[in-house]
């Protein structure tokens, strides 16, 4: 399952970018809002630090399909290929991704909240949907579940739309997610950081150094290695 970064920091984008294997980033109108600022500038030193080959997802901001066309032309010729423009899953959305798939654009339909839905998103040509996992489970449905369904759908009907699934709130929903049939994650930066961090692993790094340390002092096996 391919993990991509789910914020507009590009103190975090370089962080993650540099340490973990990130497949891209991904925003929304949100998360470029709470950055604030110059966005294009901000879009732009987003898509230089991750590189050409990176996924880079980008939300309209249009809700009418003419507007949302025009609007997700604009975006993918500003940040070049491998940019997936995010439509939300509605009538002028669906519409929009029908226009945009045809002429070759990568479309994410986001906003997701049910397996009908993203039959829907498929059917209109959608490179990838994009179910809201913490979003569903908030209305005391399981977003699992969900996935699952998306998976199984998608599977019987031989789609070639990929599940990014997104808006996770703990580590364990995004390994269930990936169980379920998910291709890809979106994941801000805070549940990124769960997905590696296990005390027991701090714990055995910690009893490596001190059983090395007794035997042989301060000396490394670089450097024991450096002066044979
Ligand atoms: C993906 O890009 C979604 O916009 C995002 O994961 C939503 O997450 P939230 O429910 O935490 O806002």
């Amino acid at each position: 399952m391919k993990l991509i970064l789910d914020t507009a920091d590009l103190n975090e984008i370089r962080y993650f970018n540099t340490y973990y294997p990130i497949a891209g980033v991904t925003t929304n109108p949100s998360i470029l809002a709470r950055e604030g600022g110059d966005v294009l500038a901000l879009l732009r030193a987003i898509r230089e630090e991750i590189g050409a080959e990176k996924e880079l997802h980008v939300q309209v901001v249009e809700t009418e399909y003419a507007r949302m066309v025009e609007e997700a032309k604009a975006i993918a010729a500003f940040l070049g290929a491998h940019t997936y423009v995010k439509i939300p899953a509605t009538d002028q959305g669906l519409r929009a991704v029908m226009t945009l798939s045809g002429q070759g654009c990568g479309v994410t339909v986001t906003a997701v909240l049910s397996a009908a839905q993203a039959l829907l998103a498929s059917n209109a040509g959608a490179a990838y949907v994009a179910p809201y996992v913490s979003r569903l489970e908030n209305l005391c449905e399981s977003g699992i579940d969900m996935v699952a369904d998306i998976a199984a759908v998608f599977a019987s009907a031989g789609s070639r739309t990929e599940i990014l699934s997104a808006s996770f709130k703990t580590a364990r929903e995004v390994l269930d997610a990936a169980l379920a049939g998910s291709h890809a994650a979106t994941i801000a930066p805070e549940v990124m950081r769960r997905l590696l961090a296990h005390p027991a692993t701090d714990k055995s790094i910690a009893g490596f150094s001190s059983d090395w340390a007794g035997a042989f002092g301060r000396v490394t096996l670089l450097e024991l290695l450096s002066r044979r």
